[in-house]
């Protein structure tokens, strides 16, 4: 989604915001802009151009073109109004003076539109954004702090804002309502940013926003306000990953680099969890008591997430014997869910931002639900509402397909149900040793599926240039299936689609013919025999079968498949943590011998913070 930075210090600007915008490219943009004080000129200088941040950049000559200690940018996701030069950030007001950047999405802008316009403002382009710019500027009497705390009071809707205005400056005012922000604090100088990638190159301390906060950033600090104008003091969080962290580091795609850092990710997310032979959380806040009382889980996400969500129902409910819904978080909020204090809402955000997931998250906690989230991003909004958050530690995860994030997803929701079923007493104690001690391997054998990345890379050679593919599979391969084709189509635009193998027959066979292409997930071996009959059902109507399996399965696998993908064996409740990671791969591949925009598929954004 968008992606907001700023900056007020000794240095030129423009490098500074262009670089940020570079770093912020990842989350999918359609145009890009900057808005830089000019001391010379004593007015704002305002360039943006749709399309790639490259061609901002060459017409700024890298940022050299333009003169100024102060500024805004901006990479722009459009909602309101088309993706043109126009319509992009920074919005000007019709005075010149005032420029704005927002994420988000002003939900009232029609009717204060209506009321500038009956003024005699006039409106240059489409976005609800140029609202805010104009409404600052009317209210405008020489304090722009002032006129901006009067537009707070009128806007409705979700709202990140970077504002800078030609009379005052030596502020940049940030405000912060539904959309993350987060304040830098550098030596003589002060950052805004809507993800903190955009500047670690610079800062390290870093201060969150919350709802309803105003900051304004000078050359010598930055002074917060609460929702009352009341000064408030920021708590400054120190950013430990390094900056390379963020970078490709030899790698084409951030995407690949991600999926090879898995096995490290895995560590990072199991071992510190697993002392003493038990399960183990720092600061986890659920009593026991609670934890005995608690009569439903409902597991709450979107896209992978909500994968994962679909992997962690079916092993939550094997080991702890408690009822588990799993909804879509777009559809939770709308549905009337019925949830109450003795109800665990668990919900699981890479970027901690997505609007729907949080949503419901407010939701479930109005309803009296005590809410667990499963999180990537440190400080984020979800983790902080969150009554208990256990974090992923999967790193920056940069790619928009999530890879790294999924797995380490996975294996805190696992560590939760066999805590839970430890306190429960639904688990055995040979059963629990025996997870736990795979939990330890599974790093290992993540390393030997990505080190057999060849054979999956010809399996993509022979298949790239199919048009449709099934994904099938019975309880965690159907799971499994969801997430392998959603990887898929999102990289390499193939329609793609997962069905639970037994409902094939219901209605979906009928498209399979000859050369179609079915990705058959038998690794569970409980349901071995019945993945093999639909392998043979679709074969027989004609589909090439590449199948993914467990070792002990393939020779059998291979007597009908077309094509067999392989993992090691491991315990049941770990398959989808090793089965992901060739069907990542694959997809990858494919993408590839496709030619397609792998770190930024087409419509699609790293963190989506609209509905
Ligand atoms: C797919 C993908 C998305 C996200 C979804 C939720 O590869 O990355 O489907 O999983 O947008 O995002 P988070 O986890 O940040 O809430």
């Amino acid at each position: 989604m968008c992606g907001i930075v700023g900056y007020i210090g000794k240095e030129q600007a423009a490098p500074i915001l262009l670089d940020g915008l570079a770093r912020l490219e990842y989350r999918g943009y359609d145009s890009a802009g900057v808005a830089v004080y000019s001391e010379r000129a004593e007015s704002l200088s305002v360039h943006k151009a749709k399309g790639r941040l490259q061609v901002l950049s060459d017409m700024l000559q890298g940022g050299a073109a333009l003169d100024g200690t102060v500024g805004i940018g901006h990479t722009r996701w459009a909602t309101h109004g088309a993706p043109s030069d126009v319509n992009s950030h920074p919005q000007v007001s019709r005075s010149g003076k005032i420029a704005v950047v927002h994420n988000g999405i002003i939900e009232n802008y029609a009717e204060l539109k209506a009321f500038l316009m009956d003024k005699g403002v006039p409106f240059t382009s489409d976005t609800d954004t140029e609202v805010v710019a104009q409404l600052i500027d009317y209210f405008y009497e020489g304090d722009i702090l002032q006129a901006v705390v009067r537009v707070l009071h009128r806007i409705q809707g979700a709202y990140a804002l970077g504002i800078i205005c030609a009379d005052a400056p030596d502020q940049l005012i940030a405000v912060r309502k539904d959309s993350p922000l987060i304040l830098g604090y550098g030596e003589g100088c002060s950052f805004l940013a809507s993800d903190v990638t955009a500047i670690i190159k610079h800062t390290r301390d870093v201060g969150y926003m919350e709802d309803g906060e105003v900051a304004v950033l000078t050359r010598d600090g930055i002074q917060c306000y609460n929702h009352l104008m009341q000064p408030i003091q920021k708590e400054i969080s120190h950013v430990d990953w390094e900056i390379d962290a963020a970078e490709k580091g030899g790698y084409e795609h951030f995407m690949f680099k991600e999926i090879m850092e898995q096995p490290e990710a895995m560590r990072r997310a199991i071992f510190p969890r697993i002392k003493d032979g038990e399960v183990y959380f720092e600061d986890f806040g659920l009593t026991k008591e609670y934890i005995r009382a608690i009569r439903k889980i409902y597991i709450v996400a979107c896209g992978s997430s909500y994968h994962v969500g679909m992997v962690g129902k079916y092993n939550l409910e094997r080991l702890t014997r408690k009822p588990v819904e799993v909804a879509l978080a777009s559809e939770f909020r709308y549905m009337d869910p019925i949830v109450d204090e003795n109800t665990l809402v668990v919900v699981i955000s890479q970027s901690g931002e997505t609007l729907d997931t949080m949503a419901a998250l407010r939701e479930a906690k109005r309803l009296g639900a005590k809410v667990l989230s499963i999180v990537n991003v440190v400080g984020s909004s979800i983790a902080r509402e969150s009554d208990v958050v256990l974090y992923t530690w999967a790193g920056p995860e940069i790619a928009v397909a999530t890879t790294k994030a999924y797995s380490t997803q996975m294996a805190v929701i696992d560590l939760l149900a066999l805590y839970f079923a430890r306190v429960l007493g639904t688990i055995g104690e040979e059963e629990y040793r025996a997870v736990l001690e795979e939990m330890l391997r599974l790093p290992g054998k993540i390393e030997a599926v990505l080190a057999d990345r060849d054979d999956i890379q010809y399996f993509a050679s022979q298949y790239f240039n199919h048009n449709s593919v099934f994904f099938i599979g019975r309880n965690v391969d159907y799971a499994l299936g969801l997430e392998g084709s959603l990887k898929l189509k999102e990289i390499s635009y193939i329609h793609s689609e997962a069905y639970a193998s037994g409902e094939l027959k219901h209605g979906t066979i009928s498209l399979i013919e000859d050369g179609t292409l079915v990705v058959a997930l038998g690794t569970y071996s409980k349901l071995f025999e019945k993945a093999m009959s639909n392998v043979v059902e679709v074969k027989s109507r004609g589909a090439d079968v590449l199948a993914l399996t467990t070792e002990r399965h393939k020779a059998e696998m291979a007597k009908t498949a077309n094509a067999v993908m392989t993992i090691p064996d491991t315990h049941d409740l770990l398959l989808p943590s090793l089965g992901v990671v060739p069907l990542q791969l694959f997809a990858y591949y494919v993408a590839l011998m496709r030619g397609c925009d792998i770190d930024k598929p087409r419509n699609l954004a790293k963190s989506v913070t609209v509905e």
